[in-house]
């Protein structure tokens, strides 16, 4: 049935390049096998996803990797709660069934668009460096940077979680529903059991050693010592417990008391101990932040600025293209030089000024402004990719002498994208970081490794990098939720996870959908070629993998692997369509 439908999806998919469609990315059988005997909305949901066509609805919609959080979300929806009031019950269900992606021992970005007001907002829920963190935190006893996972794994890379601060800021502003009714289906769902899902077994699976490193992990991920199937029920009465405090005493009884004690001792007391303290947490705060807006074709793309790099680097990615014709589509070798040296050209500004404004000053304005952006984009005149890409000077008021930062990151992350019945719009990215964070579980919950997101360097040659680590500051992010606005009004939310290349995925989305005349399946299916300032990253078993011999032939350093964004995408227009992406788990649904 779903083998019919997919083809019949595959046969009448995307009208202006029904051959790319064609080759987009397939749903991973397994995941869309996993949730059998749902809902029969969420059933037909998943075929509407097998089949390569986007969900329909009218009234309210929300998109999310996984179904059972998505059904979380939609039954408030259906009630006539707010898009604030969903978010809160699908991040409560994807910190369970997702739970090496995000979660309470996280951080989150919301982009968020007020009905009522017409305006767009952003909201910081990011972690914090503890206030005993110094620039040397991932350096050894010599200054040298430590390796990736040795920094990643244990306390040192726990950073204050900020996502429990910000759910409650959410709901306190834009929320109707009670906070605590909110919470109740994933504390049933704990207590009741999850079925693992085959992408989190192997999930797993792959990353056993890691997960045995320390103790409460090890028995919920690896009982007896074997990684959980995929079809195993699992209990996680500790999360319930969590949310069922939370519930009760708000997002305090996560900041303060035996909670916060618990973390900090878990924290303090990991090989690898991190400097996290109880005042840490005691202090956090969410941070309401101007919206990062870039113009687009007649649109504004908002998003997330400082800490995150996201809405800055797509939005010049974005303004260095406007003047080019991007129409000739995704195989066309000419509009990939001119979208992969865009990207690089965005990435260099990227390395070397973005970080926390708070600690640092970051020419946002001067990185977006249209004189800057022409004058870089007349790089893009030859024929060829550019032998050489360095940071621009854009125009500030501070001196700015930062030497290019040197972070890592990999994959776990999630995108939320919702729209409600009274036309409020909510784009957030959620994360843990790395896949399973610190590996360190408390409470039912994993925490963060959001810290390994700061240069490891303090400094290169004497000069300063933008995005060290500093007390209470925020790292580096490449989360880029988004909101697309026409004459004012939404007309997109879209995000996904995926490191820095997160950049290159929201971006591929937002030109396939504009400039290319895909649908939001076609366009978050549709295969990725992303440049962040090194190869040209092609995905492997796609069209874009064909792209290789030209790409390469232009100079570009070429590479092609899995490359697993996770994003989800609706269109508000005459009615909602939405988009899952294909390579993950989750789903789109809507009345
Ligand atoms: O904030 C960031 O940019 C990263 N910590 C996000 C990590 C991520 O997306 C991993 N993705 N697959």
């Amino acid at each position: 049935m779903r083998l019919v439908l997919s083809l019949i999806g595959i046969l009448s998919a995307g009208a202006a390049f029904g051959q790319q469609a064609a080759d987009a990315v397939a749903p991973e059988a397994a995941g869309v096998g996993a949730f059998e005997g749902m809902s029969p909305a969420v059933m037909a949901a998943l075929d509407t996803k097998a089949a390569g066509s986007p969900v329909v609805a009218q009234d309210w919609m929300v998109a999310a990797a996984n179904p059972w959080a998505v059904e979380a979300g939609a039954a408030v929806l259906k009630r006539g709660g707010t898009a604030a009031d969903a978010l809160v019950a699908v991040q409560a269900v994807l910190g369970l069934v997702e739970p090496q992606s995000s979660g309470l021992g996280g951080g989150a970005f919301l982009v968020w668009y007020d009905a009522a007001s017409g305006a767009v907002t952003t909201l910081d829920g990011r972690e914090t460096a503890p206030l005993a963190a110094t620039p040397r935190l991932f350096q050894d006893a010599d200054g040298a940077p430590l390796k990736f996972f040795d920094a990643v794994v244990g306390g040192r890379s726990v950073g204050t979680p900020g996502t429990p601060a910000l759910l409650a800021e959410v709901h306190a502003r834009w929320g109707s529903e009670d906070w605590a009714g909110l919470l109740a289906p994933a504390i049933d769902l704990a207590e009741a059991g999850f079925v693992v899902s085959p992408r989190l077994a192997g999930l797993v699976a792959d990353d056993a050693q890691r997960l045995s490193s320390s103790e409460a992990t090890a028995s919920y991920f690896l009982p007896g010592g074997d990684a959980v199937q995929a079809g195993h029920v699992l209990v996680n009465q500790s999360y319930a417990d969590t949310l069922r405090l939370m519930a009760e005493g708000g997002a305090e009884a996560f900041y303060t008391g035996d909670l916060a004690r618990d973390i900090v001792g878990t924290v303090q007391g990991a090989a690898n101990a991190g400097v996290l303290s109880e005042v840490d947490l005691a202090i956090y705060q969410v941070k309401e932040r101007a919206a990062v807006c870039a113009p687009y074709r007649g649109h504004e793309v908002c998003g997330m600025g400082p800490p995150s790099s996201g809405a800055v680097a797509v939005g010049q990615i974005l303004g260095l293209l406007e003047g080019h014709d991007l129409s000739a589509g995704p195989q066309d070798i000419e509009v990939r030089r001119l979208i992969g040296d865009a990207s690089r050209l965005a990435f260099a500004d990227r390395g070397r000024y973005l970080a926390d404004s708070d600690y640092v000053p970051v020419p946002v304005t001067g990185l977006l402004a249209p004189a800057y952006l022409a004058e870089r984009a007349r790089l893009l005149a030859g024929d060829d990719a550019l032998p050489e890409v360095t940071p621009g000077k854009p125009a500030f008021d501070h001196a700015l002498n930062w030497a290019d930062d040197m972070a890592i990151e990999l994959p776990s992350t999630s995108h939320i994208s919702i729209v409600d019945a009274q036309g409020n719009v909510a784009s957030m990215t959620t994360t843990i970081e790395n896949g399973f964070g610190s590996r360190l579980m408390v409470g039912g919950f994993l925490l963060n490794n959001e810290l390994t997101d700061f240069s490891f360097a303090s400094h290169v040659d004497g000069v300063p990098i933008a995005n060290r680590v500093e007390p209470g500051k925020r790292p580096r992010s490449s989360m880029a939720p988004t909101i697309v606005l026409k004459d004012g009004k939404p007309v997109l939310a879209v995000g996904s996870p995926g490191g820095s290349r997160i950049i290159g995925y929201v971006l591929g989305a937002i030109v396939a959908h504009l400039d290319w005349g895909m649908d939001v399946q076609a366009a978050v299916s549709a295969p990725h070629a992303v440049n962040r300032f090194g190869t040209y990253d092609l995905e492997e078993g796609t069209a874009a993998a064909d792209l290789a011999e030209g790409l390469g032939a232009l100079g570009f350093e070429v590479g092609t692997q899995a490359l697993t964004s996770g994003l989800h995408m609706i269109a508000i227009g005459d009615d909602l369509r939405g988009g899952a992406d294909p390579r993950r788990e989750g789903i789109a649904l809507g009345e």
